[in-house]
Protein backbone atom coordinates (compact mmCIF):
# COMPACT_ATOMS: atom_id res chain seq x y z
CA UNK A 1 0.00 0.00 0.00
CA UNK A 2 1.05 3.67 -0.56
CA UNK A 3 0.55 6.05 2.03
CA UNK A 4 0.94 10.20 1.60
CA UNK A 5 3.03 11.52 4.46
CA UNK A 6 3.64 14.71 3.13
CA UNK A 7 2.48 18.05 1.25
CA UNK A 8 4.56 20.88 0.22
CA UNK A 9 1.89 22.71 -0.99
CA UNK A 10 1.21 23.88 -4.92
CA UNK A 11 4.79 24.19 -6.28
CA UNK A 12 5.88 24.71 -9.65
CA UNK A 13 8.80 23.54 -12.42
CA UNK A 14 11.83 23.64 -9.99
CA UNK A 15 13.97 24.68 -12.66
CA UNK A 16 11.52 26.61 -14.51
CA UNK A 17 13.61 29.84 -14.14
CA UNK A 18 11.00 32.27 -15.84
CA UNK A 19 11.29 35.60 -18.30
CA UNK A 20 8.66 38.11 -16.86
CA UNK A 21 6.83 37.43 -20.43
CA UNK A 22 6.61 33.56 -19.00
CA UNK A 23 4.92 34.78 -15.73
CA UNK A 24 1.25 33.54 -17.39
CA UNK A 25 0.23 30.43 -17.35
CA UNK A 26 3.32 29.29 -15.26
CA UNK A 27 2.48 25.66 -14.52
CA UNK A 28 1.78 24.08 -11.08
CA UNK A 29 1.14 21.15 -9.04
CA UNK A 30 0.78 19.57 -5.88
CA UNK A 31 4.01 18.50 -4.16
CA UNK A 32 2.82 15.49 -2.29
CA UNK A 33 5.49 12.43 -0.99
CA UNK A 34 4.17 8.74 -0.39
CA UNK A 35 5.58 5.80 1.17
CA UNK A 36 5.70 2.34 -0.17
CA UNK A 37 5.05 -0.57 2.34
CA UNK A 38 5.73 -2.68 -0.08
CA UNK A 39 9.31 -1.54 -1.63
CA UNK A 40 9.69 0.69 0.43
CA UNK A 41 10.40 3.58 -2.04
CA UNK A 42 9.59 7.06 -1.27
CA UNK A 43 7.65 8.78 -4.26
CA UNK A 44 5.77 12.06 -5.46
CA UNK A 45 2.28 11.41 -5.01
CA UNK A 46 2.12 13.21 -8.58
CA UNK A 47 4.37 12.86 -11.45
CA UNK A 48 5.20 16.42 -13.65
CA UNK A 49 5.57 14.96 -17.26
CA UNK A 50 9.09 14.66 -18.22
CA UNK A 51 9.19 16.99 -21.23
CA UNK A 52 7.64 19.87 -18.99
CA UNK A 53 11.52 19.55 -16.89
CA UNK A 54 13.66 17.51 -19.54
CA UNK A 55 13.58 19.80 -22.85
CA UNK A 56 15.95 22.10 -24.32
CA UNK A 57 15.84 24.87 -22.04
CA UNK A 58 17.36 23.15 -19.14
CA UNK A 59 19.41 25.05 -17.28
CA UNK A 60 21.38 22.89 -14.41
CA UNK A 61 25.07 22.86 -15.49
CA UNK A 62 26.79 19.91 -13.83
CA UNK A 63 30.24 21.74 -14.43
CA UNK A 64 29.61 24.80 -12.86
CA UNK A 65 31.09 24.17 -9.48
CA UNK A 66 34.72 23.20 -8.92
CA UNK A 67 33.45 20.29 -6.42
CA UNK A 68 31.34 19.04 -9.35
CA UNK A 69 34.31 18.84 -11.80
CA UNK A 70 36.43 17.54 -9.01
CA UNK A 71 34.26 14.97 -7.91
CA UNK A 72 32.98 13.31 -11.54
CA UNK A 73 36.90 13.65 -12.84
CA UNK A 74 37.55 11.44 -9.43
CA UNK A 75 34.58 9.22 -10.51
CA UNK A 76 36.09 8.57 -13.80
CA UNK A 77 39.70 7.51 -12.84
CA UNK A 78 38.60 5.64 -9.89
CA UNK A 79 36.08 3.94 -12.60
CA UNK A 80 38.80 3.05 -15.11
CA UNK A 81 41.28 1.75 -12.21
CA UNK A 82 38.75 -0.34 -11.24
CA UNK A 83 37.28 -2.00 -14.09
CA UNK A 84 39.08 -1.27 -16.73
CA UNK A 85 35.70 -0.83 -19.06
CA UNK A 86 36.11 -0.70 -22.91
CA UNK A 87 32.77 0.21 -23.45
CA UNK A 88 30.97 3.07 -21.13
CA UNK A 89 27.78 4.66 -21.57
CA UNK A 90 26.13 7.13 -19.40
CA UNK A 91 22.56 8.21 -18.75
CA UNK A 92 21.69 11.73 -17.94
CA UNK A 93 25.43 13.00 -19.40
CA UNK A 94 24.16 16.47 -19.04
CA UNK A 95 27.33 19.44 -20.43
CA UNK A 96 29.39 15.84 -21.10
CA UNK A 97 31.67 16.47 -16.78
CA UNK A 98 32.13 12.70 -16.40
CA UNK A 99 31.94 11.71 -20.16
CA UNK A 100 34.64 13.77 -21.36
CA UNK A 101 37.54 11.57 -19.23
CA UNK A 102 36.48 8.50 -21.67
CA UNK A 103 37.64 8.13 -25.54
CA UNK A 104 34.86 9.26 -27.69
CA UNK A 105 35.27 6.42 -29.77
CA UNK A 106 34.16 3.47 -27.29
CA UNK A 107 32.02 5.96 -24.80
CA UNK A 108 28.34 6.61 -25.52
CA UNK A 109 26.50 9.23 -23.73
CA UNK A 110 21.69 9.55 -23.25
CA UNK A 111 20.67 13.00 -22.66
CA UNK A 112 17.26 13.74 -23.39
CA UNK A 113 17.68 17.90 -23.16
CA UNK A 114 18.51 18.68 -26.45
CA UNK A 115 20.40 21.80 -25.75
CA UNK A 116 23.07 19.38 -23.56
CA UNK A 117 22.81 16.57 -26.40
CA UNK A 118 24.14 18.90 -28.49
CA UNK A 119 27.09 20.24 -26.30
CA UNK A 120 28.06 16.45 -26.11
CA UNK A 121 27.69 15.22 -29.32
CA UNK A 122 29.87 18.19 -30.56
CA UNK A 123 32.24 17.25 -28.14
CA UNK A 124 32.70 13.73 -30.10
CA UNK A 125 30.54 11.16 -27.99
CA UNK A 126 27.42 10.39 -29.46
CA UNK A 127 24.34 10.95 -27.58
CA UNK A 128 21.28 9.92 -27.72
CA UNK A 129 18.42 12.90 -26.81
CA UNK A 130 15.99 10.83 -25.64
CA UNK A 131 14.47 9.31 -22.19
CA UNK A 132 15.92 6.31 -20.83
CA UNK A 133 13.61 3.18 -20.99
CA UNK A 134 13.44 -0.83 -22.40
CA UNK A 135 13.20 0.85 -26.09
CA UNK A 136 16.20 2.98 -26.22
CA UNK A 137 18.11 0.42 -24.28
CA UNK A 138 16.93 -1.77 -27.35
CA UNK A 139 18.09 0.56 -29.75
CA UNK A 140 21.52 0.96 -28.57
CA UNK A 141 21.88 -2.61 -28.22
CA UNK A 142 21.59 -2.74 -32.00
CA UNK A 143 23.67 0.08 -32.54
CA UNK A 144 26.63 -0.80 -30.23
CA UNK A 145 26.12 -3.94 -28.36
CA UNK A 146 25.98 -4.62 -24.76
CA UNK A 147 27.64 -2.12 -22.44
CA UNK A 148 31.00 -2.91 -19.48
CA UNK A 149 30.13 -0.11 -17.35
CA UNK A 150 27.18 1.99 -17.08
CA UNK A 151 27.42 4.96 -15.19
CA UNK A 152 24.03 7.47 -14.26
CA UNK A 153 24.62 10.93 -11.43
CA UNK A 154 21.38 12.18 -10.21
CA UNK A 155 19.06 10.82 -13.09
CA UNK A 156 17.71 7.59 -12.25
CA UNK A 157 15.94 9.32 -9.25
CA UNK A 158 14.53 11.16 -11.75
CA UNK A 159 12.89 8.12 -13.82
CA UNK A 160 9.32 7.97 -13.10
CA UNK A 161 8.88 4.35 -14.40
CA UNK A 162 11.90 2.94 -12.19
CA UNK A 163 11.79 -0.77 -12.59
CA UNK A 164 11.33 -0.08 -16.68
CA UNK A 165 14.55 1.66 -16.25
CA UNK A 166 16.21 -0.82 -14.28
CA UNK A 167 14.72 -3.47 -16.29
CA UNK A 168 16.20 -1.50 -19.25
CA UNK A 169 19.81 -1.33 -17.73
CA UNK A 170 19.68 -5.37 -16.97
CA UNK A 171 19.06 -5.71 -21.02
CA UNK A 172 22.29 -3.48 -21.90
CA UNK A 173 24.68 -4.81 -19.03
CA UNK A 174 27.46 -7.61 -20.04
CA UNK A 175 27.39 -10.69 -17.85
CA UNK A 176 30.57 -9.05 -15.59
CA UNK A 177 29.47 -5.72 -16.46
CA UNK A 178 28.82 -2.87 -13.66
CA UNK A 179 25.90 -0.40 -13.34
CA UNK A 180 26.83 2.29 -11.46
CA UNK A 181 24.32 5.25 -10.08
CA UNK A 182 24.37 7.29 -7.71
CA UNK A 183 21.46 9.89 -6.35
CA UNK A 184 20.33 11.94 -3.00
CA UNK A 185 20.41 9.54 -0.01
CA UNK A 186 16.49 9.36 1.55
CA UNK A 187 18.79 8.70 4.73
CA UNK A 188 20.83 11.88 4.34
CA UNK A 189 17.43 13.72 3.69
CA UNK A 190 16.18 12.67 6.86
CA UNK A 191 18.85 13.47 9.41
CA UNK A 192 19.11 16.44 7.97
CA UNK A 193 15.61 17.36 7.33
CA UNK A 194 16.78 18.78 3.88
CA UNK A 195 12.89 18.25 2.65
CA UNK A 196 14.15 20.75 -0.26
CA UNK A 197 15.36 17.04 -1.45
CA UNK A 198 11.74 17.04 -2.67
CA UNK A 199 10.78 18.61 -6.02
CA UNK A 200 9.72 17.71 -9.40
CA UNK A 201 12.81 15.84 -10.63
CA UNK A 202 13.06 14.12 -8.04
CA UNK A 203 10.22 11.43 -8.66
CA UNK A 204 12.03 8.96 -5.29
CA UNK A 205 14.30 9.27 -3.16
CA UNK A 206 16.37 6.65 -3.04
CA UNK A 207 17.15 4.12 0.13
CA UNK A 208 19.55 1.51 0.24
CA UNK A 209 16.80 -0.65 1.72
CA UNK A 210 14.41 -0.03 -1.17
CA UNK A 211 16.57 -0.27 -4.34
CA UNK A 212 18.21 -3.51 -2.85
CA UNK A 213 14.07 -4.50 -3.61
CA UNK A 214 13.52 -2.80 -6.42
CA UNK A 215 16.39 -4.03 -8.45
CA UNK A 216 16.32 -7.55 -7.39
CA UNK A 217 13.35 -7.79 -9.21
CA UNK A 218 15.37 -7.13 -11.84
CA UNK A 219 18.22 -9.87 -11.61
CA UNK A 220 20.56 -7.14 -10.51
CA UNK A 221 22.28 -7.01 -7.26
CA UNK A 222 24.17 -3.89 -5.35
CA UNK A 223 27.61 -5.31 -4.19
CA UNK A 224 29.22 -2.08 -2.81
CA UNK A 225 27.70 1.43 -1.15
CA UNK A 226 29.46 4.65 -1.26
CA UNK A 227 28.65 7.36 0.85
CA UNK A 228 28.88 10.42 -0.69
CA UNK A 229 29.05 14.21 0.22
CA UNK A 230 28.14 15.71 -2.91
CA UNK A 231 24.43 17.19 -3.41
CA UNK A 232 23.46 16.95 0.48
CA UNK A 233 24.80 13.42 0.92
CA UNK A 234 24.08 10.64 -1.89
CA UNK A 235 24.41 7.36 -2.04
CA UNK A 236 26.53 5.77 -4.89
CA UNK A 237 25.37 2.20 -6.02
CA UNK A 238 27.62 -0.61 -7.60
CA UNK A 239 25.32 -3.07 -9.08
CA UNK A 240 25.80 -6.53 -10.94
CA UNK A 241 24.21 -8.83 -12.78
CA UNK A 242 23.24 -11.75 -10.56
CA UNK A 243 21.70 -14.42 -13.21
CA UNK A 244 23.05 -17.72 -11.69
CA UNK A 245 26.18 -16.49 -10.78
CA UNK A 246 27.11 -15.61 -7.30
CA UNK A 247 29.07 -12.36 -6.34
CA UNK A 248 30.76 -10.92 -3.78
CA UNK A 249 29.24 -8.52 -1.56
CA UNK A 250 30.99 -5.77 0.16
CA UNK A 251 30.41 -5.13 3.67
CA UNK A 252 28.95 -1.43 3.12
CA UNK A 253 25.54 -2.97 1.53
CA UNK A 254 24.92 -4.87 4.83
CA UNK A 255 26.09 -1.11 6.64
CA UNK A 256 24.33 1.17 4.94
CA UNK A 257 20.78 -1.56 5.39
CA UNK A 258 22.19 -1.78 9.10
CA UNK A 259 21.79 2.04 9.08
CA UNK A 260 18.59 2.82 7.43
CA UNK A 261 16.74 0.67 9.03
CA UNK A 262 17.85 1.82 12.14
CA UNK A 263 16.81 5.06 11.45
CA UNK A 264 13.09 3.39 10.46
CA UNK A 265 13.35 4.01 6.78
CA UNK A 266 11.50 1.00 6.57
CA UNK A 267 8.65 2.15 8.46
CA UNK A 268 5.61 4.78 7.54
CA UNK A 269 5.97 6.52 11.12
CA UNK A 270 9.36 7.50 10.83
CA UNK A 271 8.28 9.88 7.35
CA UNK A 272 5.06 10.94 9.63
CA UNK A 273 7.67 12.20 12.01
CA UNK A 274 9.66 13.57 9.41
CA UNK A 275 6.61 15.86 8.12
CA UNK A 276 6.45 17.10 11.41
CA UNK A 277 9.86 18.28 11.45
CA UNK A 278 9.34 19.92 8.14
CA UNK A 279 6.89 22.03 9.15
CA UNK A 280 9.02 23.18 12.45
CA UNK A 281 11.66 24.07 10.19
CA UNK A 282 8.77 26.05 7.68
CA UNK A 283 8.05 28.58 10.57
CA UNK A 284 11.28 28.42 12.18
CA UNK A 285 12.97 30.01 9.16
CA UNK A 286 9.70 32.88 7.92
CA UNK A 287 10.45 33.85 11.10
CA UNK A 288 14.09 34.37 10.74
CA UNK A 289 13.65 36.53 7.88
CA UNK A 290 11.41 38.46 8.82
CA UNK A 291 13.01 39.10 11.78
CA UNK A 292 16.07 40.32 9.74
CA UNK A 293 13.63 42.03 7.18
CA UNK A 294 12.12 43.86 10.14
CA UNK A 295 15.21 45.51 11.62
CA UNK A 296 15.60 46.86 8.26
CA UNK A 297 18.33 44.41 6.74
CA UNK A 298 18.81 43.50 2.98
CA UNK A 299 17.83 39.90 2.57
CA UNK A 300 19.05 37.92 -0.33
CA UNK A 301 19.49 34.78 -1.49
CA UNK A 302 22.26 32.72 -2.40
CA UNK A 303 22.35 29.84 -5.36
CA UNK A 304 19.19 29.40 -7.65
CA UNK A 305 18.93 26.32 -7.14
CA UNK A 306 15.90 23.51 -7.34
CA UNK A 307 16.06 23.00 -3.33
CA UNK A 308 15.26 26.10 -3.37
CA UNK A 309 12.24 26.31 -5.57
CA UNK A 310 10.70 23.81 -3.06
CA UNK A 311 11.90 26.24 0.34
CA UNK A 312 10.45 29.34 -1.31
CA UNK A 313 7.02 28.03 -2.53
CA UNK A 314 6.50 26.05 0.83
CA UNK A 315 7.30 28.37 3.34
CA UNK A 316 5.49 31.79 0.98
CA UNK A 317 8.74 32.99 1.09
CA UNK A 318 8.49 36.04 -1.98
CA UNK A 319 10.01 39.31 -3.17
CA UNK A 320 8.75 40.79 -0.10
CA UNK A 321 11.18 39.04 2.21
CA UNK A 322 14.17 38.25 -0.35
CA UNK A 323 15.19 40.97 -2.74
CA UNK A 324 17.10 38.95 -5.13
CA UNK A 325 18.63 35.46 -5.52
CA UNK A 326 22.82 35.51 -6.88
CA UNK A 327 23.77 32.54 -9.18
CA UNK A 328 27.06 32.18 -11.10
CA UNK A 329 24.82 30.74 -13.68
CA UNK A 330 24.39 32.66 -17.00
CA UNK A 331 20.95 31.38 -18.44
CA UNK A 332 19.47 31.35 -14.66
CA UNK A 333 20.34 35.19 -14.25
CA UNK A 334 18.24 37.97 -15.79
CA UNK A 335 15.15 35.86 -14.83
CA UNK A 336 12.56 34.80 -12.02
CA UNK A 337 12.36 32.13 -9.51
CA UNK A 338 9.99 29.96 -10.24
CA UNK A 339 6.53 30.34 -8.35
CA UNK A 340 7.56 33.22 -6.12
CA UNK A 341 9.13 35.29 -9.01
CA UNK A 342 12.24 36.66 -7.12
CA UNK A 343 14.98 38.61 -9.62
CA UNK A 344 18.31 36.09 -10.50
CA UNK A 345 21.27 38.18 -10.86
CA UNK A 346 25.33 37.53 -10.87
CA UNK A 347 26.93 37.53 -8.01
CA UNK A 348 28.89 40.22 -9.31
CA UNK A 349 26.56 42.44 -9.76
CA UNK A 350 24.60 41.41 -6.39
CA UNK A 351 26.50 40.50 -3.99
CA UNK A 352 27.81 43.52 -2.97
CA UNK A 353 28.82 45.45 0.22
CA UNK A 354 24.86 46.16 0.55
CA UNK A 355 23.77 43.16 1.32
CA UNK A 356 23.67 41.85 5.73
CA UNK A 357 21.87 38.34 5.20
CA UNK A 358 21.86 35.44 2.67
CA UNK A 359 19.88 32.81 2.56
CA UNK A 360 22.02 29.87 1.60
CA UNK A 361 19.68 28.19 -0.99
CA UNK A 362 22.71 26.21 -2.22
CA UNK A 363 23.97 24.85 1.06
CA UNK A 364 25.25 21.74 -0.28
CA UNK A 365 28.32 23.97 -1.57
CA UNK A 366 28.40 25.31 1.73
CA UNK A 367 32.03 24.52 2.00
CA UNK A 368 32.91 25.93 -1.29
CA UNK A 369 30.84 29.17 -0.73
CA UNK A 370 31.80 30.24 2.74
CA UNK A 371 35.18 29.76 1.30
CA UNK A 372 34.82 31.80 -1.91
CA UNK A 373 32.51 34.65 0.64
CA UNK A 374 35.00 34.83 3.86
CA UNK A 375 34.75 38.91 3.32
CA UNK A 376 31.35 38.85 3.53
CA UNK A 377 31.35 36.76 7.04
CA UNK A 378 33.75 39.23 7.96
CA UNK A 379 32.58 42.72 7.66
CA UNK A 380 29.60 40.93 9.61
CA UNK A 381 27.07 39.24 7.00
CA UNK A 382 25.46 36.50 8.06
CA UNK A 383 24.47 33.15 6.46
CA UNK A 384 21.25 31.41 7.23
CA UNK A 385 20.61 27.97 6.37
CA UNK A 386 17.38 25.66 6.93
CA UNK A 387 20.08 22.45 7.03
CA UNK A 388 19.70 20.48 9.71
CA UNK A 389 18.18 23.05 11.50
CA UNK A 390 17.18 27.15 10.64
CA UNK A 391 20.14 28.57 12.30
CA UNK A 392 22.45 31.63 11.24
CA UNK A 393 25.99 30.78 9.84
CA UNK A 394 28.84 33.96 10.85
CA UNK A 395 31.71 34.91 12.46
P1 LIG B 1 22.59 22.71 -6.95
O1 LIG B 1 22.55 22.86 -5.48
O2 LIG B 1 23.45 21.66 -7.46
O3 LIG B 1 21.17 22.63 -7.52
P2 LIG B 1 19.80 21.94 -7.46
O4 LIG B 1 19.10 22.18 -6.14
O5 LIG B 1 19.14 22.70 -8.56
O6 LIG B 1 20.12 20.52 -7.73
O7 LIG B 1 22.95 24.08 -7.68
C1 LIG B 1 23.74 25.03 -7.15
C2 LIG B 1 23.35 26.37 -7.71
O8 LIG B 1 24.08 27.34 -7.00
C3 LIG B 1 23.71 26.55 -9.18
O9 LIG B 1 22.68 27.24 -9.86
C4 LIG B 1 24.96 27.41 -9.16
C5 LIG B 1 24.84 28.14 -7.87
N1 LIG B 1 26.12 28.46 -7.25
C6 LIG B 1 26.52 29.78 -7.19
O10 LIG B 1 25.82 30.68 -7.67
N2 LIG B 1 27.72 30.07 -6.61
C7 LIG B 1 28.52 29.11 -6.09
O11 LIG B 1 29.59 29.42 -5.55
C8 LIG B 1 28.09 27.75 -6.14
C9 LIG B 1 28.93 26.65 -5.56
C10 LIG B 1 26.87 27.46 -6.73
Amino acid sequence: MKRQFLDLGRQPIANGFLKDKDFDGEFFFDLKVQFDDETCLVSLSEFVPPEKMFNDDYVYHSSMSITMREHFEDAARTFINEYEPSKVMEIGSNDGVFVRHFPEDTTIAVEPCGNFAAMTNEQGYQTYAEFWNVDLARKILEDHGKQELIFSANCMCHIQDIDNAFEAIGNLLTQEGVFIFEDPSLLKMIERNSYDQIYDEHAHIFSVVALNNLLHKHNLQIFKVENLDVHGGSNRIFVKRVDNTVIGMDNSVWRNIEMERNAGLHKYNTYVDFAKKVEKSKTKLVETLRGYKSQGKKVVSYGATSKSTTVFNYCGIGPDLIDYIVDTTKDKQGKYSPGTRIPVISPESGFDNTVDVAFLGAWNFKKEILNKESGFLERGGKFVTHVPHVRVLGV
